[in-house]
């Protein structure tokens, strides 16, 4: 399973690079507003920061609506650096741009996948990453899992190479019944991976086997 972290912060990519168990990084407008990058030139060399940090997958999303606007946009995206995954919303011409960036062998991350019809799309038009949105599901009272179960079955029926990537995931037991799964990515924040460390058990069981060597050592 690859750990994507779901943030445009260069600190918190940092260190879950450092942790030695990244594999990507997600980005979105939101995520990138939150970190205070606006206009062109300052977008680009943000996500040129971000790619400098991690080995590959670095997911860029386009603003343009419309194929023409999406795939120069794209394009231009792709030129950043070859670790860039282009991300394209579930719309109708973002379905056709994803045709058309996979057959010029750009990588695509189609977002905002809220049903398994929208992740078959995706999958057909030749998308390397779907991401269905777990938390923002369960914040409607609809079970984001599901999804996720629903489209992993659905790719394995028909052995489309496109990769399910959770994202959305706003706690632990998102991340490990995504793995239970066999979701192929979870994308989240920095806290979502470092919890993956906690136990009391390790803690006090620590605790105890440097007091019993410090005793027999004094
Ligand atoms: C996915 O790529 C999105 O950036 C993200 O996971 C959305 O998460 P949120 O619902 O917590 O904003």
């Amino acid at each position: 399973m690859k750990f994507f972290i779901d943030t445009a912060n260069l600190k918190d990519i940092q260190e879950a690079y450092d942790l030695g168990v990244l594999d990507g990084v997600t980005t979105n407008p939101s995520l990138m507003a939150k970190e205070g990058i606006k206009g062109d030139e300052n977008v680009k060399a943000h996500y040129k920061a971000i790619c400098d940090i991690v080995d590959n997958n670095v997911s860029a999303e386009v603003i343009a609506t419309d194929f023409e606007s999406m795939i120069k946009e794209g394009e231009e995206l792709a030129k950043i650096d070859d670790k860039i995954v282009v991300k394209i919303p579930m719309i109708k011409d973002g379905v056709k741009a994803i045709k058309y960036l996979t057959s010029q062998e750009i990588r695509t991350n189609c977002t905002l996948i809220f049903s398994p019809g929208q992740a078959l799309l995706a999958a057909k038009a030749g998308a390397s990453y779907v991401s269905p949105f777990i938390g923002r599901l369960d914040d409607i009272a609809i079970d984001g899992l599901a999804l996720i179960e629903q489209i992993v079955n659905i790719y394995d029926n028909y052995g489309f190479s496109t990769e399910v990537l959770a994202a959305s995931v706003r706690h632990t037991m998102h991340l490990i019944q995504c793995a239970e799964i066999g979701a192929d990515v979870v994308t989240c924040p920095l806290n979502v991976i470092t919890s993956l460390l906690n136990h009391p058990l390790t803690d006090s069981g620590l605790e105890k086997f440097l007091a019993d060597h410090k005793k027999a050592n004094s």
